[in-house]
């Protein structure tokens, strides 16, 4: 168990800025959690971290020392692939060992090192098999496996559970979870899966273009996130975002008018001392902020185009009129509403739901947070 710290790493590909100038400290034994959009550099990051590539400049200090320049295998760190590739004509045991096989350790250090790694991961049976006589979950084991074996400082996993069936994922995550807690490894994982984000991570770093747009705590990033990627990108359906205008501003208030509602809002200030009358803001909507039928706030009218009913819940895509929600995933900007598996209406209905000023985000011209809803301040 080790700490890692990552200290302004840039990396280039040709005249590409693949990495610009990340930092970042984790504790020994923390849960990191990266994540962020295709191509955002996240594998970039894991891999100098490993060692696969040679970063462009920065620091990478794991358990106290600089290990860039030193070769992969003597960094401390192990790391696990999406394509666990196992040698096929070998056991799992043989698969499990053959770091150590290769390092030169004795036989009894080895089988020590497969026995428990076999017996955290609940592989004892299937020691003496060959991949090919595995499911794919067993699979990835052996190559967590693999990991393990090699005591090493910092586990770095790229989208581990990626090929695998949703029942086996949860299961697997469930899984993950349990070994952090039983190996106290300080451990960097990468993952398109929100669930498996907001569960295992003791922090999560949320990955953009390059840098780091925001670092804190699940919750923290799901009630104060930064800016308007943070607050877009966490949250399934994600946040629903609108243009207005502030119209005029004082000590106590300020008056704002969202592009396509019938009347102005007043917002009590909260933390957003840099609104001015006639400057453009963004404001966010989660989807479970719609009451069905309220009409304090903000009012959405329009019909149902999509109603999913997930059984624990139910998401409704809702056409406005007026009311369209930009930077949006749905081309059409329909407002996406989530509400209890009570709620029994279907598509081509109309509903109106209302939404109460209290639980709006506000963002500047620049994108960043300048007012969070009242329940995440008060739970601060
Ligand atoms: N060897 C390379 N040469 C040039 N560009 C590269 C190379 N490897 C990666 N890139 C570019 O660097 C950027 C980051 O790639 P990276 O694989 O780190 O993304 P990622 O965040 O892991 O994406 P994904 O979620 O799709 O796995 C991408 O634009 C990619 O095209
Ligand atoms: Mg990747």
């Amino acid at each position: 168990m080790s700490s890692l710290e990552l200290k302004d790493i840039v990396k280039n590909y040709g005249a590409f800025e693949a990495l610009k100038g990340v930092s970042c400290a984790v504790e020994p034994g923390e849960f990191v959690v990266l994540v962020g959009p295709s191509g955002c550099g996240k594998s970039t990051l894991l891999r100098s971290i490993a060692g696969l590539e040679s970063i462009s400049s920065g620091e990478i200090v794991i358990g106290g020392a600089d290990v860039v320049g030193r070769e992969p295998a003597d960094r401390g760190v192990a790391m696990v692939f999406q394509n666990y590739a196992l040698y096929p004509h070998m056991t799992v045991a043989q698969n499990m060992g053959f770091a150590l096989k290769m390092a030169g350790r004795s036989r009894g250090e080895i089988d020590q090192a497969v026995k428990r790694a076999a017996e955290i991961l609940r592989i004892t049976p299937q020691l003496d098999r060959k991949p090919k006589a595995l499911s794919g979950g067993q699979k990835q084991r052996v190559a967590i496996g693999r990991a393990i074996t090699r005591s090493p400082d910092v586990f770095l996993f790229d989208e581990p559970l990626s090929n695998l069936d949703a029942a086996l994922r949860s299961q697997m995550r469930i899984e993950l979870g349990r070994l952090h807690d039983e190996l106290r490894a300080t451990i960097i994982y990468v993952t398109h899966d929100q669930t498996e984000a907001m569960t295992l991570a003791d922090r999560i770093v949320v990955m953009n273009d390059g840098h780091f747009a925001q670092i804190g705590s699940p919750l923290e990033l799901y009630n104060r996130p930064a800016n308007r990627f943070v607050a877009g990108f966490l949250g399934s359906p994600r946040m629903n975002f609108f243009n207005a205008a502030v119209v005029s501003a004082d000590p106590a208030n300020i008056t704002v008018r969202v592009e396509g509602a019938g009347d102005d809002l007043v917002l009590p200030r909260n933390g957003d001392a840099a609104l001015e009358a006639g400057g453009r803001i963004m404001i966010g909507i989660r989807p479970e902020a719609f009451a069905l039928g309220a009409e304090d706030g903000l009012t959405f009218a329009g019909i149902a185009r999509v109603v999913e009913n997930l059984g624990r819940e139910t998401l409704l895509y809702l056409d406005c009129p007026d009311l369209k929600t930009v930077d949006s995933e749905s081309q059409e900007g329909y407002v996406a509403v989530q509400q209890s598996s009570q709620f029994t209406g279907r598509h081509g209905e109309r509903f109106s739901f209302g939404v109460s000023a209290d639980a709006f985000f506000v963002f500047d011209g620049d994108g960043n947070t300048v007012r969070f809803p009242s329940s995440t301040i008060s739970s601060q």
